[in-house]
């Protein structure tokens, strides 16, 4: 039941502030000072001797896999590859009882992951799944299942099931750090704070959804729509890009802001739309120059920034401005603004936004 929404889409990216708060909080008792994930069982003794990870999935949920190898990477000092499992299964990966493979699915059921996951066990490799749907076959194959408390995702385009694997990946990113005692408690207590706070901050951004329509409108016409980001935040951009192609039917590219000047700005026209996230602070102003050279090119400018960065007001032609947090969760609140964005361009194009062409919610042949 679409229950007064317009597309199970809609309802489903409204239901978000819920589904972030049922995946993070059960897990984040306040009267124990760690993490607790009931069905991961992998040993401090096997997580110690692991020298390499594999983030393996196919679509949104390989994203999320791209967000995982950035957090991994940064706070746990484990290399991670991030992959989508079409590619993994048939290049021979270097796998031993030494790796530990993640994979992300929402289905639990989709092919590649699943004949990836297949192969890393063979191999003796460790799997963690991270899964919505309880009893799939990717949850019953894997060694530890961490599920997505979403609930069932009816629109093709997935959406409440990305943010749950975003809040999965943020607690095993966590947890992996902490057991390794890269984290202290005492910034542990610091990030579970600001995971508390990650619900109502998903519901600020949502109260924006009737001037993100507005937007929607003004650039539904946008022939090329070029998403733009660095570190995290270029991981958001493929899913921006992503939602845009499969419903609004619009050609949009993702790409990692310092790569337009090798090749890709050559396409930037009059009535192409750059979408540029700025989230990631750090690396704020080399964004910033990488937007101002496209502007300079034609290209309109649509800005997803972090409330009081009054800095890109004065170069995009509009913002849309998400809340503050810490940055390992930056990427959550700036997705859902592409979402509705998307969702819009959809519903004004007269498109079958939970439906769309030539694509099934479950991809289960190769
Ligand atoms: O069920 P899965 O998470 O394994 O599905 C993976 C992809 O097929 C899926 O994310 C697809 O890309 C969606 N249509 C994205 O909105």
């Amino acid at each position: 039941r679409k229950e007064g929404f317009d597309h199970f889409m809609l309802k489903e990216i409204f239901e978000q502030p819920r589904v972030v708060k049922d995946t993070l909080t059960p897990r984040l008792p306040l009267d124990v000072n760690d993490i607790v994930l009931d069905d991961i069982n992998m040993s401090k003794e096997v997580l110690e001797k692991i020298n390499k990870i594999y983030i393996v999935a196919c679509g949104t949920a390989s994203y999320t896999g791209l967000v995982g190898k950035y957090l991994i990477e940064r706070v746990a000092r484990i290399p991670v590859v991030a992959e989508v499992a079409s590619e993994f299964r048939y290049r021979e990966p270097i796998l031993d009882e030494n790796t530990l493979m993640i994979v992300v699915s929402q289905s639990g059921e989709t092919a590649d992951t699943l004949a990836a996951l297949r192969l890393a066990k063979k191999a003796g490799a460790y799997v963690i799944g991270i899964v919505n749907a309880v009893g799939s076959t990717i949850s019953r194959d894997a060694d530890d299942v961490l599920y997505t408390l979403a609930g069932p995702e009816i629109a093709v385009a997935s959406t409440k099931a990305y943010s749950a694997q975003l809040c999965a990946m943020y607690l095993l990113s966590i947890k992996i750090a902490m057991e390794l005692g890269k984290i202290s408690k005492d910034e542990f207590l610091e990030l579970r704070e600001e995971l508390y706070e990650l619900p109502d901050k998903v519901g600020t951004v949502l109260e924006q959804a009737d001037t993100i329509k507005e937007l929607a409108d003004k650039y539904i016409n946008s022939k090329n729509v070029f998403y733009i980001g660095r570190g995290l935040d270029y991981a958001v951009s493929m899913e921006g890009a992503l939602k845009l192609k499969e419903i609004a039917y619009l050609h949009a590219e993702p790409y990692a802001a310092g790569e337009l000047k090798h090749g890709p700005i050559a396409l930037i026209e009059d009535n192409s739309l750059l979408v540029g996230l700025t989230g990631h602070e750090e690396l704020f102003e080399k964004t910033v120059s990488n937007i101002k050279e496209v502007k300079a090119r034609g290209a309109k400018v649509l800005a997803i920034a972090l409330e009081g960065n009054d800095e890109i007001g004065k170069i995009a032609d509009d913002v849309i401005y998400v809340p503050r947090t810490h940055w390992m969760f930056t990427s959550l609140l700036e997705n859902i603004p592409q979402q509705i964005f998307a969702y819009y361009i959809s519903v004004g194009l007269g498109n079958d936004v939970d439906k769309p062409r030539n694509l099934a919610k479950s991809v289960t042949v190769e």
